[in-house]
């Protein structure tokens, strides 16, 4: 049995009362099970109280985004290590949309992930083509060079989320053909950069997954779960989504 992880991330979304009915939803419905994660992303002032609203579920709460540098003077921008402090479990890294509107490179990312390391957090490492680049036929080669950061790194635990630009927040998501084969050429990448070890790293799918499509997602082989934005924001559909998990089991 793979273990298998539903990641809600939230993105710029929920004030702390929507926050708080979602916990409590959540914390109401959900039974953890062997085999599945549960990890939801707020964004920063939501920490605490997601933090302690779902400390009994076992859920895993991740940061969105964190700097490399520990401390100082970095206006604007949040540390690994106060990710840590609050209760974080890990931090999403390389999202797109950090790429597309905050000129995220992967130069800093190789210095987040061996932060995230250092403060003890879980990377998810985010990659994925735009539409232009899939079009073009360049989407491995774009996907090749983003895991590249890997090579820079060093070694520690890891997730890999695939998520194409083109499929978030559209409703279009990857066809189960176009998932197969990017999953099956990362574990691929991480094989050969990491060897055995490379096997056993969670490679999630991302982009308009909703209870209507992750079953057959969950089915597609390398396909550890989903990373999730818009349905991840109702408790409903984000209990759906964990129950699917569980079932695919
Ligand atoms: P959607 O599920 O809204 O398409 O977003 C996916 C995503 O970007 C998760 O990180």
């Amino acid at each position: 049995m793979t273990t298998k992880w539903v990641i809600a991330n939230w993105k710029m979304n929920h004030l702390r009362a929507e926050a708080s009915a979602f916990c409590e939803a959540f914390r109401a419905d959900y039974k953890a099970r062997p085999g599945v994660e549960a990890g939801i992303a707020p964004s920063f002032p939501l920490l605490p109280g997601v933090i302690s609203q779902t400390e009994t579920t076992g859920a895993k709460v991740f940061g969105q985004n964190a700097h490399w540098e520990p401390k100082g003077a970095f206006t604007g921008a949040v540390s690994m290590a106060q990710l840590k402090d609050a209760g974080c479990h890990g931090v999403i890294l390389g999202h797109s949309e950090r790429r597309q509107f905050f000129n995220e490179t992967d130069d800093s990312l190789v210095k987040k992930l061996q932060a995230a390391w250092e403060f003890d957090l879980l990377p998810v490492l985010c990659i994925g083509e735009t539409l232009t680049q899939r079009d073009a036929g360049f989407t491995l080669d774009v996907l090749r060079q983003q895991l590249s950061v890997l090579e820079r790194t060093g070694h520690g635990p890891l997730v890999v989320a695939y998520e194409p630009v083109w499929a978030i927040g559209t409703g279009r998501r990857a066809d189960a053909t176009q998932i197969e084969e990017v999953h099956a050429f990362i574990r691929e990448d991480l094989w050969l950069t990491f060897g055995d070890a490379g096997r056993e790293i969670p490679i999630l799918y991302g982009g308009s997954v909703t209870p209507d499509n992750f079953e057959e997602i969950l089915r597609i082989p390398h396909v550890a779960g989903g990373l999730v934005g818009g349905a991840s924001l109702e408790a409903g559909k984000f209990l759906r989504l964990l129950k699917q998990a569980q079932e695919s089991n």
